[in-house]
Order: structure tokens, then sequence, then C-alpha cells
């Protein structure tokens, strides 16, 4: 039985991890969920889960859900998703939420002795060291949960790492790829947030519209699978069907492909290394008879170029780009900076960024607080 707790069990990944357990319900129990503030979606659950922990970071919203589910155990802030992140009970932790926060918490449970589930790819572009070697010495596993990596992970099943040539990334290319360079000068929020194939929350489905959020899975991939960055590459996929690739030395290629839905992925991470039958109907062939492929630009989506600078200058850089674009896409979001903005304050802010090492987890977190500071006054 896989006993789960889940940070950020109201978003995206969250939702579609609970339809996972109620379709697997003799295989998968929810024990703990935690959110920042939507309590209203986390009451609904914790009625139908009956989990024995829920976090809510806001504290006045978990005294207000508290108040709601007397029945509950319900903790707050900080504390309360490590509390659920170590829960004794729990054997897997899904880490769903968006943002750096979610490096504390997952942390923990990595302490704790708990596998991971990983969702929230920022916590490993900020502290991609510091979970590594947490997990090495733990022993715990630590299964992708992105749809590209959970790929690449199923491509690598049984093969030996030393013969990868190179990972190929698949991107969608985002609601933009044939937007000329003026036309990216007048995108909309709703524009940015009407993705082509994917259904996700607002801060990844923006990254996306940049080519950031691909970015930021070739630095995933790098942590993940301890490839270098110059055999990491990406081609752009817009039909989302290959979800990824492994080229091995002997020029044979692995892909792993269906429909672009999250169910899949995470199910793979939640039954590892076991198969179970899943949700979706025979994948039609014939309707998708036409797989493309191009070349990304890095000139019109400079984002996906900026990461791959980051990722290979190293120390602060990747944390400080990670922490600053999600507080220029919060920006871009509330409507006070342009869509192009985001790449042009980023870079500029990057330009100016003096890399130092990254060795703890306090380093870690101080790097992430100039970051935001700084991106918010750029
Ligand atoms: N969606 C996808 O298809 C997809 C695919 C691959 C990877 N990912 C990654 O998965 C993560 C989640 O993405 P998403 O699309 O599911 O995001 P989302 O729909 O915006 O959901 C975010 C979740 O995180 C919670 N959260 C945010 N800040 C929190 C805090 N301070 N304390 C506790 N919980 C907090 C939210 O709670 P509230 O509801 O209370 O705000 C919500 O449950 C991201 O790192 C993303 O990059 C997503």
């Amino acid at each position: 039985m896989k006993r789960i707790a889940i940070l950020g069990s109201t978003g995206s990944i969250g939702e579609s991890t609970l339809k996972i357990a109620r379709h697997l319900k003799d295989k998968i129990e929810v024990r703990a969920i935690a959110a920042k503030s939507n309590i209203d979606k986390l009451e609904q659950q914790a009625r139908e889960f009956s989990p024995e922990l829920i976090a809510v970071f806001d504290e006045d919203k978990a005294l207000e859900l508290q108040k709601r589910l007397p029945n509950h155990r319900v903790v707050a802030g900080m504390e309360g998703l490590k509390a659920v992140a170590g829960l004794a009970s729990v054997n897997m932790v899904v880490s769903a939420m968006t943002g750096t926060l979610g490096l504390e918490p997952t942390l923990a449970a990595i302490k704790a002795g708990k596998d991971i589930g990983l969702a929230n790819k920022e916590a490993l572009i900020s502290g991609g060291g510091l979970v590594t070697a947490l997990v090495k010495e733990k022993g715990v596993k630590l299964l992708p949960i992105d749809s590209e990596h959970s790929a690449i992970f199923q491509c690598l099943n049984g093969e030996d790492r030393s013969a990868i040539k190179r990972l190929i990334i698949t991107a969608s290319g985002g609601p933009f790829k044939n937007h000329t360079k003026e036309q990216l000068h007048n995108i909309s929020v709703d524009q940015a947030l009407n993705h082509p194939t994917w259904r996700m929350g607002p801060k990844i489905t923006v990254d996306s519209s940049t080519l950031m959020n691909k970015g930021l899975e070739v630095i995933e991939a790098h942590w993940l699978f301890g490839v270098s960055l110059d055999k990491i590459d990406v081609v752009v996929h817009p039909q989302s069907i290959i979800h990824s690739l492994v080229e091995f030395v002997d020029c044979s290629m692995i892909a792993q492909m269906g429909e672009p839905n999250m169910m899949v992925p995470i199910q793979y991470a939640l039954t590892y290394p076991d198969r179970l039958p899943g949700v979706f109907q025979n994948f039609d062939f014939i309707k998708n008879g036409t797989l493309q492929f191009f070349a990304p630009d890095f000139d019109r989506f400079r984002c996906l170029k900026l990461a791959y600078d980051a990722a290979k200058k190293g120390g602060t850089l990747p944390g400080y780009m990670n922490a600053a674009n999600e507080v220029l896409v919060h920006r871009f979001l509330d409507k006070q900076i342009s869509w192009s903005d985001i790449s042009h304050k980023l870079e500029n802010l990057m330009q100016r960024h003096s890399v130092q090492r990254v060795s703890s987890f306090e380093d870690v977190i101080a790097n992430d607080k100039v970051a935001r500071k700084e991106a918010a006054l750029a």
C-alpha cells in the first residue's frame, strides 16, 4: 500500500494525484494533504479522503479550517508543511507545491526517509545539489512527475547510464511558437494562460509560454539523471505526444509516448516499479497521424537561453534566476509588466548577479531572498 502525503493537494498536480488515488483506491491511501490557503477545496478533500493531517500555510485560514473540521488535525505554516512531509504513517510524499518554498518541506520529507514524487521543479533548480545528496544519503527514491522527466526515467529503465549519448526533451513550443518578435511585444495575460496542449497552474503555464519551463526542465534533468548539460537537447514537438527521448551511444533512440495528460506520469510515480491499469482508452495513432519536430528559437525565447547559461555557470545563478523569474511571472500576471519584460528584466538581473558557491540550505534561502527583492524592484 502506498500511503501518501500531497504538498499542494489543491493544485493541478495535486488534484490529478487525488484522481489517481480514487482510481487506485485499493493501492493508494491519502494520509495527509497541504495547500497554501484554498480551504474550501481542502475541506472537500478532507471530507472525501479523511486524512490524518492537514496543513494550511496561511495561519488564519488554518484556524478557520480547524473550526470547520473539528474532528481533523489541522496544522499551519512551514512547520505544518514539514509535519505533513514527515508524517510517520506516510511512505511517499508528492511534492506538488508551486515555487521554491517547496524545497524546505521536500528536504524534510527526504530527511524523514520518504520516497518523493517530484513535480515541484523549482525545488530542484534552487537546491538540486542539496536534494540529490540527501536522497543518496537517505537511500530514498526520487521519482519524477514532470512528464518529460518521467519519460526519460521510463526510457532509462534497465539501461546502462554510461551508454547515454544525449537526452532529448520535447517542448510543445507554447502558444506563441509562431509569433514574430514584434507580435511578442503585445501578449495579454489571457493569451499566455491559454496553453495549446497542457492544462496546468498559472505560473507553469506562463513559464511554458516563455520557454522558461523548458529551461527549468533542462536543469531538472541534469540533477535527476546526472547527465551533463552539453548532452541535454530541447526539440519543439507541438503535438506533445512524445514526452521525451533518450539517444544511446549505439544511435538507438527510446521515446516515451502517450496522451498529453499528467495522470500518466503521476500514476507511474505512485505505482513504481509496477504498472497498473490506467484511465485512458487505447491511443489513436490515426487521429494523431502527424508528429512534427522543430529547433527551439533561442532568440525569440530568450528565457531558454538564460536557463542554459545559468546552469552552465552554476553556483547561485540557477536559483537566482528561478526566484527572480517567479517574481517577474507574478508581476506579469498582476499586469505590472509586459510578457517580453519577463525575459528582458531577467537577463539584466542575471548579468548583474555575482555568482557564489551554494553549500547549504541557508545559502539557497539567502540567494532566493536577494533575487526576489531585486526582481520586485527591476
Ligand atoms: N500542472 C502541471 O501539469 C505540471 C507539470 C509538471 C510539473 N509541474 C510542477 O508542479 C508544481 C505545481 O504545479 P501546478 O500546476 O499543480 O500548480 P497550481 O495548480 O498553481 O497549484 C499550486 C499548489 O501549490 C499550493 N501552494 C502554493 N504555495 C504554497 C505554500 N506556500 N504552502 C503550501 N502550499 C502552497 C497551492 O495551494 P492553494 O491552492 O491553497 O494556493 C496549490 O495546491 C509546480 O512546481 C510545477 O512546475 C506542474
